[in-house]
């Protein structure tokens, strides 16, 4: 990257300015996560956020012009979250010689959109290979040792093994935390940090370099085993199957403790991979510590072994990697196939805060957006890609713009409330199918609203009998959980209308045809319903007061 004398003095005067301004002005603790009424808030500027993300291809945040001309999209949008690479290549092509004007200009122009940014750390692997290395580290494989596999075929993949590597990823990555807390402590635009992108390698295998095969014969460390035993109760089910399988041993190799199978070999890789990226978290930390997390590559069939890089951070390995990564804030999935539900459940796992920094946009996206924030309290979402959803932008169109600027609304309402609790998404994809879900003291009965869409709605309580609905496509009936002989629960008062600067606006009240599901009175008595309901076509807000009569 050419930095011209334009662009300096942008950085110069950035860095100045900023540097001054946190001198002088009392500062909110960095970016960081707190534990809150039942769940994870990403708490920035000293108040809770969610993150309503999107991520760059890999390459546009190579250029500030290319970037200069996506803003006006990625607003569009409605995020408020921008995920972008920041390559170990274009900010160390010397060694020791660092260029942050890429990053100062990022920085920048987020800020003159309001943008957060979460930068992708592209530093020793990104998707397996290495080539985010800089050229001098990628032209010196006998200081920087590859991967060797087990037919001897070297990969461009820099060895987890080598010790040069980590030294020279974890002081880069240390620079530019460094560099980020100079520019951006006061203002907090950047708010996590994403370390390497999709590690691992061919699935179930192991790297079979000479240094890499003395450890995998060697004793497993003991640290390794010391967090097995110490958090052996609450270990992820699989692991501990395998452990007890293989007897429990707290010493011996690699294969003696684990077994001589592809699970090993993934355990194997994810302590080098764990352990090496940790030495790099903790150098970045020790400059500026804002959470930081790891993603995974999890794969076409729903995280089944061998079916994604062996080595990633995977549920099925979250023990090895807390325990080589101790100061690592997170595992993120990468979900574009599968059960979401069930990747969602995986990654929220003993506690671990969700963020999905790759998914699917669109729809589906509009749709698993509220899934993750209502039911499993996800700190942020993020569609990967997300320069090709600019073109569907503007005007009704884009379903997932239109859920972004909603949630944009009721953000604080949602990370003030706990998924289950107070908080429920409901999705109906089946048309004709009658579903049902029980939140608290209600039973919420729904079904699709319209045509053959799909219906989805986030409810949010507000009150004993009060509820706020986002929904699309859906049509909605509360009743009691607990059902009582002679006691009906129906629709007192329903209101369309918006959240604006935190206060509801009312539009629309909703009666008539606008609530009354069913006329059938007698049955309905008979099943202890009202008729009455909630139905959305478009997008939309409404709250309902409910009554018994
Ligand atoms: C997953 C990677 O993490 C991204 O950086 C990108 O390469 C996408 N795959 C492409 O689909």
């Amino acid at each position: 990257m050419k930095c011209g004398f334009n662009m300096w003095w942008t950085a110069a005067i950035l860095t100045l300015s900023l540097t001054y301004g946190s001198m002088v002005h009392a500062q909110n603790p960095a970016p960081h996560l707190k534990q809150a009424n039942g769940r994870t808030q990403l708490i920035v500027n000293g108040k809770p956020f969610l993150s309503l993300a999107g991520e760059l291809h890999n390459s546009s945040s190579s250029s500030l012009v290319y970037m200069e001309r996506l803003w006006p999209g990625l607003q569009q949008l409605n995020l408020n979250t921008v995920l972008a690479p920041v390559s170990w290549e274009l900010i160390e092509p010397e060694e020791g010689k660092f260029d942050f004007s890429l990053v100062d200009g990022l920085i920048r122009q987020a800020r003159e959109r309001e943008m957060k940014l979460i930068f992708l750390w592209f530093g020793s692997w990104k998707n397996l290979v290495s080539t985010y290395a800089p050229s001098w580290v990628k032209k010196d494989t006998k200081r920087f040792p590859l991967l060797v596999n087990d037919r001897g075929e070297k990969y461009p993949m820099l060895s987890s093994f080598s010790e040069e590597g980590r030294k020279a990823d974890g002081r880069a990555f240390a620079a530019l935390m460094r560099h980020i807390k100079e520019v951006d402590a006061q203002e907090q635009t950047v708010i996590m940090m994403q370390i390497e992108n999709e590690v691992g390698n061919d699935g179930g295998k192991r790297d079979c370099s000479p240094v890499a095969e003395k450890a995998y014969n060697s004793q497993v460390p003991a640290d390794l085993v010391n967090y097995l035993s110490k958090n052996k109760k609450a270990l992820k089910p699989e692991l501990k199957a395998l452990w007890d399988r293989h007897g429990n041993k707290t010493k011996g190799s690699w294969p003696e403790i684990f077994g001589n199978e592809s699970a090993c070999n993934e355990i194997f890789m994810s302590w080098y991979l764990a352990d090496y990226i940790g030495y790099v978290i903790e150098a970045g930390k020790a400059e500026y510590d804002i959470p930081m997390f790891v993603n995974a590559a999890i794969g076409r069939q729903t995280l089944k072994q061998g079916s994604y890089p062996s080595g990633g951070p995977l549920p099925f390995v979250m023990d090895i990697w807390r325990a080589a990564a101790p100061e690592l804030d997170m595992l993120s999935p990468d979900i574009y196939y599968g059960d979401f539900d069930y990747i969602c459940q995986e990654y929220t796992f003993g506690g671990n805060p969700l963020y999905i920094p790759e998914t699917r946009g669109g729809n589906d996206g509009a749709m698993n957006a509220i899934k993750a924030f209502c039911n499993y309290g996800a700190i942020g979402f993020s569609p990967f890609g997300i320069e090709n959803s600019i073109r569907f932008a503007t005007g009704n169109g884009n379903n997932f713009a239109q859920m972004y600027a909603t949630l944009n609304k009721v953000a604080p309402l949602i990370l003030e409330r706990t998924p289950g609790k107070d908080m429920l998404a409901v999705v109906a994809d089946s048309v004709g199918k009658e579903y049902s879900a029980i939140l608290g003291n209600h039973r919420i009965d729904y079904k699709t609203g319209r045509g053959n869409e799909k219906g989805y709605a986030a409810i949010l309580q507000m009150g004993p009998n009060e509820f706020l609905v986002i929904g699309r496509s859906i049509q909605i009936e509360f009743s009691a959980a607990t059902p009582k002989k002679d006691s009906i629960m129906g629709v007192l008062m329903a209101e369309e209308g918006d959240y604006k600067d935190g206060q509801w606006i009312a539009e629309r009240v909703m009666n008539g045809d606008e609530i009354m599901r069913d006329y059938d009175l007698s049955k309905l008595y008979k099943r202890g319903k009202s008729g009455t309901g909630l139905a959305f076509g478009e997008l939309g807000m409404q709250k309902v007061t409910l009554y018994t009569y």
